[in-house]
């Protein structure tokens, strides 16, 4: 994120509630487990998902995936901040897939994990990511 304590602060604020907000959208009659997310484009917008499950199981997609590939799709293509809700006590982080796909679209940005108590805590991609495989390897 920017250099600047205070708008930082804001900008966080503003995608824990709207993380903590799209996570009411998930569709999740499989597991029940509902997740939220809220990405930052650099163009100001802030882009959400939910989880989408689907009965084969196979096909479900996570918050995290749908916010970043519904941003793709409206032609951004730098990030500055993604934040991920989830009802855990130990917060929730992406998983393995989704860790991958954020790496190729938004780099080494700061990840918010928050539950619905206020609970939350800021990690780099890279702490959650370390020696990703990506095109500089190709
Ligand atoms: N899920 C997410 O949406 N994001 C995560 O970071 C972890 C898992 C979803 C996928 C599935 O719908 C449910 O949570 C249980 O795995």
């Amino acid at each position: 994120m920017r250099d600047n304590f205070i708008e930082d602060h804001v900008i966080a604020d503003k995608l824990r509630h709207a993380a903590l907000r799209a996570r009411e959208n998930a569709h999740a009659p499989y597991s029940h487990f509902r997740v939220g997310a809220a990405l930052k484009g650099t163009d100001g917008a802030i882009y959400t998902g939910c989880n989408v499950e689907n009965a084969t199981y196979g096909l479900t997609v996570c918050a995290e995936r749908v916010a970043v590939f519904k941003a793709i799709s409206e032609g951004a293509r730098k990030f500055v901040c993604l934040a991920v809700a989830a009802d855990t006590e130990t917060l929730t982080p992406p998983c393995g897939a989704c860790r991958q796909i954020l790496w190729e679209f938004c780099g080494d940005i700061p990840i918010i994990l928050v539950n619905p108590r206020g609970k939350s805590e800021t990690l780099q991609l890279k702490e959650l990511f370390p020696r990703a495989f990506d095109a500089s390897f190709l």
